[in-house]
């Protein structure tokens, strides 16, 4: 137990990284962390009907989330995935292109203004970027819109308050203890569901007057559930809206920022990147040629996995590797712990984009990797994110260089996403101005 009440990512001790299975015990319960792939395979793959979500972990995220498919479980879960699904099929990506450009140039503008001076915290320019991506590929809006602003504004207080792998998710109290969120959680959540609200019904009206953009938040309002023939209404769209906006910009911005760290502290790579997106161009089919940008985003998702744990619970008795399992056991998923784990990857702490060309990095990927999750409850987003993520890092170094500053090395803990304890702080310069510092 002494484990999950400090700060769990630099709690863990070293033999969780060599470890197949971890029990620990609670007074209430038991919680397994599982890093064995067959393990793995059961829960996420094979059968994830009898794995279903952990309430514990989600606590902290329903006064802002509602219902919303990160929470849910079972038919309802399965009905908000079939209307979502849609949306986010490979040839809606290639639509959603040109918002990504038009953030990514918005973020060069602001980070021009930046070059050439004091540090910057990095952070707060790739959440400011993926929250922009997601309101203008979700709604059509940038980021200088004056309500997604105010939501963006809004959801950082949230954050500050509202960890997603709040400590008692896994050492909570008996089921029927009240859950208390303090005044402020709950007032920052109302305010953003009523912002988003606002946006939901106005497009709402757009789609009935036949005038709205063709963007995600239409496709996603405008798809019929196959089986039923229904659609989402207002509330449900606005807890699926309010999910987004924080599983899309959240999780990109974190790992944007770790890679742009990785690049500044290992400038070889840094170099090899930007010499790939001198030849980038605004047309979708341009992303697929960005394969060291790809390499090196897939390596930031690997040594900082912006979900680091994830909490499933067991629904009848199991067998874990010999072992018994009662039903209501918490079952934990780490991609940190997975994907640095010594017994399965070759050099596991450094920082090589190059090993998704070898045999280990290939296993690996297919045993040992899991930023997105896996199996029918895989992020929506994966492929959305993968062509955000190096499409941003090529335009970002394509105009500049990122370097350390010394003394400033950034501690990873668990937020809503990995992020660091006080920040990532890089001194940027335009390429080629460097010397006239
Ligand atoms: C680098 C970026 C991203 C990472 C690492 C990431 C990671 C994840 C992970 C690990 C989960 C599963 C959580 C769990 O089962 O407990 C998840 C779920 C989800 N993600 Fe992402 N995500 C990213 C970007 C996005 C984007 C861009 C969107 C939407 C635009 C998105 C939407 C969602 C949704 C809706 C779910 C819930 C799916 C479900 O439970 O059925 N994510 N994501």
């Amino acid at each position: 137990m002494r484990l999950f009440r400090q700060d769990i990512l630099s709690a863990q001790p070293a033999k969780l990284y060599r470890a197949w299975m971890a029990e620990f015990r609670t007074p209430f319960f038991r919680s397994y962390m599982v890093n064995d792939p067959a393990l793995l395979k059961r829960v996420l793959n094979e059968r994830p009907d009898d794995f279903p979500k952990s309430d514990r972990v989600g606590a902290g995220l329903r006064p802002l989330l509602g219902n919303s498919v990160f929470l849910t479980n079972g038919a309802v879960w399965k009905r908000q995935r079939r209307i979502i699904d849609p949306a986010f099929e490979g040839g809606r990506l290639r639509d959603t292109f040109p918002a990504m450009w038009a953030a990514g140039e918005a973020a060069n503008a602001r980070l021009a203004g930046k070059a050439g001076g004091a540090p910057v915290e990095i952070e707060e320019e790739t959440s400011h970027a993926a929250a922009d991506v997601i309101f203008r590929t979700l709604f059509s809006i940038p980021i200088d819109h004056d309500i997604a602003a105010r939501v963006f504004r809004e959801f950082r207080a949230y954050q500050r308050e509202q960890p997603i792998l709040n400590l008692r998710a896994f050492i909570a109290g008996p089921r029927w203890m009240p859950r208390f969120y303090s005044r402020e959680t709950r007032r920052t959540a109302k305010v953003i569901r009523g912002l988003i609200g606002e946006l939901t019904e106005a497009r709402l009206r757009e789609i009935e007057a036949g005038t709205a953009p063709d963007d995600l938040a239409t496709k996603i309002m405008t798809t019929t559930d196959p089986q039923t023939g229904d659609r989402f209404d207002l509330a449900e769209m606005i807890d699926q809206v309010a999910i987004f906006f924080l599983a899309g910009h959240e999780t990109s911005a974190s790992a944007l920022a770790w890679a742009l760290y990785l690049l500044a502290t290992h400038p070889e790579w840094q170099d090899r990147l930007a010499e790939e997106a001198q030849g980038l161009t605004p047309e979708f089919s341009a992303v697929s040629r960005l394969r060291v940008a790809r390499d090196v985003f897939r390596e930031a998702l690997r040594l900082y996995p912006p979900v680091p744990m994830m909490v499933r619970e067991t629904t009848c008795p199991e067998e874990f590797r010999g072992r018994a399992v009662k039903t209501g056991s918490q079952v934990v998923l780490s991609p940190w712990h997975l994907h640095r784990h010594e017994r399965m990857w070759d050099d596991p702490d450094g920082f090589d984009p190059a090993r998704w060309g070898t045999e280990n990095g290939k296993t690996c990927m297919r045993d040992a990797y899991m930023p997105f999750s896996a199996g029918p409850r895989v992020c929506t987003g994966a492929g959305f994110a993968m062509v955000e993520g190096p499409l941003l890092l090529a335009m970002i170094l394509r105009e500049f260089r990122v370097t350390p500053v010394e003394g400033r090395v950034p501690v990873p803990v668990a937020h809503l996403t990995v992020r660091a304890a006080d920040g990532i702080w890089l001194r940027l310069d335009r390429r080629g101005a460097e010397s006239g510092r």
